[in-house]
């Protein structure tokens, strides 16, 4: 059969790619794709974006299935268009995405099914965001209420900071219509993990666990990115805190949304703060795959991706017992020169290795130009993830291939997969 895969990035690189490795796959087009993808055997890039023309493709290529990467065309409601035309797609509609596409919505959700989040209030005047961030104190954290690519969140650890971020969204409306309105809320102390499920309107199937890296740096320095690196799984999830995630966070979720009308497909991204004395609280939801997280959870997934996928949006996911590679996987990150701010793109990138069974080198901003050759097209150009039976066995497997790579101004951190050392 032949599936569609919507990105552009490392995700769908590796959506595709373990998509691809099915018996039951004839060819994976990838819209719009990248130069990893473009590359790979049985994977094939269409230059499509426009939802109803997604659709069109679709319909004419007798494409049995569709799978969404990233957030943006999930808010635009491409689930409800390729549903209302008779096409399977696997991901939530536009009413279930605005548990991430605005903040407000998800905060109200978890304060009316008592998921356990961060206290909030939320403002559309600048007057009355600065009197609660002065009633509040810092650290305290400034949140656009929708989608900014992950740049719309200010972790104020000063008052100072605080009101320059209010300021920024609020007055100067640095954000648009997504910061037009924003959440303040609670401070939470801890260690993040991500935890992401599967969902088909009524069952749950929760993938592995991971852990992301959002700091630039080493030691979790400099700014915030869209994610430096992951790694599977994530050791501070013990079994009892997983299964305390599902009863006290993930299971109500899937619950409230039917209650409030709204039946959840697709994948569910709940990202957890962990406190000290081990309790999860929710900071976000994503309603995708998480980017780097997806590297290197596709990585350890032995289970045949479009069996589980096909289970998906027939509603029998309670049928799927999802088989796990035991190994550690860490993806490290290498993006261009001036990432997060002003990303350099165009530049050549050389000495990839093949992929083996241990090191597989996934693509995100490449793409081959005019001559040919493969080059820099965005801010995170790769997610190299190294396999190993160890976290550090894992990380030494990864940063081999990633010392073999060059392009000008790469930016890598040396630490992926720090916190699992610490278990
Ligand atoms: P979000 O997009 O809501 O996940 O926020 C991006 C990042 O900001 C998170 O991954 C956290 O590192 C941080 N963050 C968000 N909310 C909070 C909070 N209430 N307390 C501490 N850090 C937060
Ligand atoms: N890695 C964080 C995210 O995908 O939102």
């Amino acid at each position: 059969m032949k599936i569609l895969v919507v990105g552009s990035g490392g995700r769908e690189h590796a959506l595709a790619w373990k998509l691809a490795q099915s018996d039951k796959v004839q060819m994976v087009y990838v819209a719009p794709g990248n130069g990893g993808t473009a590359r790979d055997v049985r994977l094939q890039n269409v230059a499509i974006t426009e939802l109803d023309a997604l659709a069109d493709f679709v319909e004419k290529e007798h494409i049995a299935l569709t799978v969404v990467g990233p957030e943006v065309p999930l808010a635009a409601g491409i689930v409800n268009l390729f549903r209302a035309r008779g096409l399977k797609i696997f991901g939530p509609t536009r009413e279930a995405a605005q548990l991430e596409s605005s903040k407000d919505f998800a905060k109200a959700f978890m304060q009316r099914h008592g998921i356990p989040t961060a206290k909030y209030q939320t403002f559309t005047e600048a007057a009355a965001a600065h009197a609660y961030v002065d009633a509040n104190g810092a650290p305290i954290v400034i949140k656009a209420d929708g989608l900014a690519a992950g740049k719309g969140v200010v972790v104020a650890m000063t008052l100072e900071e605080a009101h320059a971020a209010v300021d920024h969204m609020l007055a100067d409306n640095k954000f648009g219509d997504a910061g037009a309105r924003i959440v303040i809320e609670e401070f939470l102390a801890g260690e993040e993990a991500s935890f992401i499920v599967m969902v088909d309107g009524k069952h749950v199937l929760p993938l592995a666990t991971s852990q992301d890296h959002k700091r630039l740096q080493d030691q979790d320095q400099g700014p915030n990115t869209g994610g430096m690196g992951a790694y599977s799984p994530a050791p501070i999830i013990t079994p009892s805190l997983h299964a305390r995630v599902m009863r006290e966070i993930i299971n109500p979720t899937v619950q409230g949304m039917a209650k409030d009308g709204i039946v959840f497909t697709g994948f569910l991204y709940a990202g957890l703060m962990i406190d000290a004395q081990g309790n999860p609280r929710t900071l976000e939801f994503n309603c995708r795959m998480g980017d780097p997280e997806t590297q290197p959870i596709m990585s350890r997934l032995k289970s045949d991706l479009v069996t589980v996928m096909e289970h998906a949006v027939n509603g029998t996911l309670d049928q799927v017992e999802l088989d796990w590679d035991r190994r550690t996987a860490v993806g490290v990150v290498m993006a261009a020169a001036g990432y997060p701010d002003d990303p350099k793109k165009g530049d050549r990138i050389d000495g990839i290795p093949a992929d083996t069974p241990e090191c597989v080198s996934f693509h995100a901003g490449t793409k081959i130009d005019a001559n040919g050759a493969l080059v820099t097209s965005g801010g995170r150009v790769l997610c190299v993830v190294g396999l190993g039976d160890s976290v550090r066995m894992a990380q030494k497997q990864a940063y081999e291939t990633v010392d073999k790579i060059h392009f000008d101004g790469m930016q890598f951190r040396r630490d992926i997969g720090w916190r699992g050392l610490k278990h």
